[in-house]
């Protein structure tokens, strides 16, 4: 057996939409961070065929067939899998378990078969499950240039150790439409996808510049930009997507309010209507009052620092 673990990537530019979809190329560039306080552990055996079973729930690994079958190229085997993955969050649910999961996944898979790859070799594979995987392969904060291969690095977890993420979970259920079916009607019928493409590099290298200066404000004006301009492309689809609850307004009315009050905290949201906050260290405690508070049925936010890397765990 083959043990690996990883934290998922929170993108604060986002990745949104297909460059090409067979290969799994990103449209735009993203930039993440790595989120220390959730994980996902993935064990990997040798089998007979693929079988998949994500926090004690069978799975049809349909989902799973490009990746295994890059795996079993690279890895030169015809042998089949068997995977067991534990999340220790919600998953499906817009906190990114695709990216802990198959970033995870990538490692386990391989060093089953006895391979050792490098990061980016590593990331690329990962990238084929999830796009955000090939980035969650990073620890700190981690890009994936528009029509990358692999992600890279930017900067470590050390380089803004001060930086906090509070993730205010509205709703462990699963969302009503995943990522990649919601990308492909974005593309093939939302009037916004062109325009989002075309600015997305802009956004991005502002952001990469505030990690840099290490300049929160900047970065949170980069990050709120991001997300409002992906949800216009999925709200002007056909059908409409729309992630947001009631709550998802509310808990963004509250951000609004702590920044009016002289609190550097800006929010960001993926595809599924939980919020996620970054802020500094000394402000974890007035933001996560703040969620709460508007948010009054949820469980209490979950505090996050900057994480590491993809791991082997045994
Ligand atoms: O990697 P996927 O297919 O789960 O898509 C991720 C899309 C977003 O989470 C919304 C953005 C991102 O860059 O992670």
């Amino acid at each position: 057996m083959s043990v690996a673990a990883a934290h998922p990537n929170l993108a604060l530019v986002k990745y949104w939409g297909k460059a090409d979809a067979a290969r799994n190329l990103p449209a735009t560039p993203s930039l993440g961070v790595s989120l220390d306080a959730l994980s996902s552990r993935v064990e990997v055996w040798l089998d007979t065929g693929d079988s998949v079973e994500i926090d004690g729930r069978s799975v049809d690994p349909a989902r799973y067939r490009p990746f295994l079958a890059a795996v079993r190229r690279r890895c030169g085997t015809q042998s089949g899998f068997r995977i067991r993955a534990r999340n220790d969050f919600p998953s499906a649910a817009g906190l990114a378990s695709s990216s802990s999961g198959f970033a995870a996944l990538a490692s386990a898979c391989t060093a089953a078969c006895g391979a050792r790859l490098g990061d980016a070799e590593l990331s690329a594979l990962a990238r084929l499950g999830s796009a955000s995987a090939a980035r969650a392969v990073f620890g700190g904060f981690a890009v994936l240039p528009a029509g990358a291969e692999h992600a890279q690095p930017l900067a470590p977890a050390a380089a803004w150790p001060e930086l906090r993420v509070v993730i205010a979970v509205v709703t462990a259920a699963a969302k009503p439409i995943g990522s990649r079916e919601a990308m492909e009607r974005v593309r093939r019928t939302s009037p916004a996808y062109d325009g989002w493409v075309r600015d997305s590099p802009r956004l991005y290298e502002e952001a990469v510049a505030a990690v840099r200066d290490r300049d929160l404000t900047r970065l949170g004006g980069a990050m709120r930009k991001s997300y409002h301009r992906m949800f216009a492309t999925m709200l002007a689809a056909d059908p409409p997507i729309r992630y947001w609850l009631p709550e998802t307004l509310a808990l963004l009315a509250a951000v609004e309010e702590l920044r009016a009050q002289g609190v550097a905290a800006w929010e960001t949201m993926d595809a599924g209507p939980q919020v996620k906050v970054v802020c500094a260290d000394g402000d974890t405690g007035r933001v996560a009052a703040a969620l709460a508070a508007a948010c009054p049925g949820a469980r209490a936010p979950v505090i996050s620092a900057v994480g590491a890397g993809v791991r082997r765990a045994g």
